[in-house]
């Protein structure tokens, strides 16, 4: 299955789940028998704290496998008395009885017992995870997943862990880890295939390799009438197996387990004894901890001139004019307050502040670094960009460095960014929409920004990291260009803290993936797609579209080639008279977020396309097609300029091919 469809089958399967909510209880009551009862959150605990006893949950309704193919998936969770060692461990069963009477704790699991053990008159298959290694059964370890049919001998076992889908390799799991695992087993009637996946419970989709994978023709085991069911056991040290969530499905299917948060599992009960061990420790801590505060409050004081105090290096005094001091910073935003926080981004926090000699408000946005070398080259670059003064850029009034902090101190915007002026679906329905002219005064204030940013300052700035969040909006609707060239501070494009791509997930250039070098043409990219998203009112990739709509762009260019591209415009500005300039800015908006490099247009040109200086060519989607088909050849440009010399001339002079001086 291609990772497409198994994407688009995983979230049919979200809203299936959504709507029957498909958990153990909805699927006939469960009988419990031994040790087996429902805690308060209704997860089903097979043993207690018992040594030496075993639980059963069978369903008192049987399920029809008859030449069928089904998966079964649910969560379960081993928690142990020790850390290290644990007995006995816990099974899924496929019965053909409701019961499984006689059945013994320790090694037989509360399946088996000594006499039943390995009679093929059973006729049950159990998927075994067991914490204990039986050297009689041939255990290979203390931690894993078995096939067992009519007996304890496992007939295929591995070691608990899966295969990682990125790199195809092996991680290991520990069953005892407390922590809440998925088990997914799938069995094919076709190909007479049983597959078992153990993967932690956060995996929304099994991994693609599974853990065991047997070959056998297992139908007579799954008959018209199966019951299915849980089984556990303790021996001489103690653990609680969980059972909190199941989803038996038919048909060859992966359901997802998403509900939200994978549930924790408290720690193993502690017995009364312990538990007055652990009160007399934290009372004695306590005392220790008391008698350091009262030493302590005589140098609170100190403490906290500390915190505002700040070290005056030579590189920061050389910078001058934008610096701050701290103590400035520290007291505008009332100390950092969360109540000051306006939002926090990939590169910091941003807090609201108001300078206290003049009143102004300001956006201080905190980042932290601890190269000092780079710092040196970025505040190099802060003393230019600070000089920038534009009314469609965010002022930038100075900054500040405090340990490992770099402040960054903005005029602060009422509005708020562009994000939150766009549909987000369901998220702020009481935003207003914006009116189509706004868009198009928002779209041509950015292109203005980018314009002086990449040709009409002394030097080329690039701002890497365009997207709505960074367009700021003030109090007369300009829109201003914000956090120009921070992403640089994270160097080369990657953040060594995150090993991410410094910039945002799908305004992200093809080529910049591939060399790491920003260039104006990769801003071009992102501010394509601004415009996209400006005129449609949504996401570059909304993933409950429809599978065509997923993706903005292709979207777009597929309603373009059937003759609709004003159809992708958001519904409320989709007004004949506004009909030209729509279609204009989706058409230079695919071209500007266009794959190839080599087509996209420099700012110069798109801010005369935007004035109706220049027109876009007739053939423009023969062009983008083309390009599509043709990768990055470099034929293309010349087709380009060949196919209309004046459009070639007029908007991509000079510029189109060096980007950048
Ligand atoms: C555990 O379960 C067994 C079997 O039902 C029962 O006899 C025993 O009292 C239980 N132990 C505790 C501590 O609840
Ligand atoms: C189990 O199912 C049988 C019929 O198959 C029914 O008589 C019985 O009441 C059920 N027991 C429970 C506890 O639901
Ligand atoms: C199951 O398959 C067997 C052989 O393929 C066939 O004889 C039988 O009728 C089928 N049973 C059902 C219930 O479909
Ligand atoms: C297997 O179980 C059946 C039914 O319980 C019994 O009649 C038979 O003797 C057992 N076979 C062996 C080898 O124990
Ligand atoms: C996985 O577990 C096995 C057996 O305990 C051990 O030999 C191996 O080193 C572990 N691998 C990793 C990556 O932890
Ligand atoms: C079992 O896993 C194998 C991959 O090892 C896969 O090719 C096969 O389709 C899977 N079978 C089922 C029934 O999921």
């Amino acid at each position: 299955m291609s990772p497409e469809l198994k994407i688009l089958q995983m979230h049919i399967l979200v809203l299936l789940l959504t709507l029957f909510s498909c958990t153990y209880n909805s699927h006939g009551k469960y009988i419990l028998e031994g040790s087996a009862v429902y805690d308060p959150n209704n997860y089903m605990i097979l043993t207690n704290t018992t040594k030496h006893s075993y639980g059963q949950a069978f369903n008192n309704v049987s399920t029809s496998y008859k030449n069928q193919s089904f998966s079964i998936n649910f969560l379960f969770g081993i928690v142990s008395e020790h850390k290290q060692q644990a007995s006995h461990g816990m099974a899924f069963v496929f019965s053909h009885t409701r019961s499984l009477p006689g059945a013994s704790s320790d090694q037989y699991l509360g399946i088996f017992n000594e006499r039943n053990n390995g009679n093929a008159s059973n006729n049950v298959i159990a998927i075994e995870l067991d914490i204990h290694k039986d050297e009689e059964f041939g255990d290979i370890d203390d931690n894993h997943v078995g096939i067992d049919i009519n007996g304890l001998t496992s007939v295929l076992s591995a070691p608990a862990g899966y295969y990682d889908d990125k790199d195809g390799n092996f991680r290991n799991l520990s069953l005892i880890s407390g922590k809440v695992m998925r088990l997914s087993i799938v069995y094919s009637h076709i190909d007479k295939q049983l597959n078992v996946s153990l993967c932690p419970a956060e995996f929304i989709v099994p991994p693609n390799k599974p853990l065991l994978s047997l070959n056998r023709d297992l139908s007579h085991y799954f008959s018209k009438e199966t019951y299915l069911g849980f089984t556990a056991s303790t021996g001489s040290i103690r653990a609680l197996h969980y059972m909190l969530i199941m989803q038996p499905f038919n048909g060859l299917t992966y359901p997802p387990m998403e509900f939200g948060v994978v549930p924790t599992l408290p720690p193993y009960p502690r017995k009364a004894s312990d538990r007055t061990r652990t009160i007399l420790a934290v009372c004695l801590t306590l005392a220790v901890f008391a008698a350091f505060i009262t030493s302590g409050i005589g140098s609170a004081f100190y403490l906290r001139h500390q915190k505002v105090k700040e070290v005056l290096e030579e590189w920061e005094i050389q910078y001058g004019p934008h610096r701050f001091a701290y103590k400035e910073l520290y007291n505008a935003t009332k100390g950092f307050k969360e109540k000051q926080l306006l939002g926090r981004g990939g590169f910091g926090q941003v807090y609201k502040g108001t300078l206290p000699g003049s009143n102004a408000e300001i956006a201080v946005k905190r980042t932290s670094h601890d190269s000092r070398q780079g710092m040196s080259e970025f505040l190099a670059e802060i003393t230019t960009i600070g000089r920038l003064r534009h009314k469609n850029l965010v002022k930038l009034l100075g900054y500040c460095r405090h340990k490992d902090n770099l402040y960054l101190v903005y005029d602060f915007m009422p509005n708020g960014s562009l994000e939150k002026y766009l549909n987000r679906s369901n998220t702020n329905e009481n935003q207003e929409r914006l009116t189509w002219e706004q868009r198009f005064k928002i779209i041509k204030d950015v292109a203005t920004a980018l314009l002086h940013l990449h040709q009409e300052w002394v030097q080329v700035i690039i701002h890497r990291d365009i997207k709505p969040a960074n367009v700021l909006i003030d109090q007369d609707m300009n829109a201003r260009l914000g956090d120009f060239g921070l992403a640089k501070l994270h160097d080369q494009g990657f953040d060594p803290q995150t090993s991410r791509v410094a910039g945002t997930f799908g305004y992200i250039a093809p080529e910049f993936l591939r060399t790491g070098r920003a260039t104006t043409s990769t801003d071009v990219y992102a501010f394509g797609m601004v415009m996209l998203e400006v005129v449609c009112g949504r996401r570059l990739i909304e993933r409950r579209a429809a599978e065509n709509e997923e993706v903005l762009v292709d979207w777009i260019l597929e309603l373009w080639e059937k003759g609709r591209i004003f159809d992708a415009a958001e519904e409320s500005i989709r007004q004949d008279q506004n009909r030209g300039d729509i279609e204009l800015v989706l058409r230079l908006g695919v071209l500007c977020s266009h794959q190839s490099e080599s087509i996209r247009p420099d700012m110069s040109a798109v801010m005369r396309i935007l004035n109706g200086v220049v027109q876009l060519p007739e053939n423009l989607l023969d062009v983008v097609r083309d390009e599509i088909l043709k990768g990055r050849s470099e034929k293309s440009l010349e087709l380009l300029f060949d196919v209309n010399s004046s459009f070639a001339t007029l908007a991509f002079t000079s510029s189109f091919i060096s980007h950048g001086r």
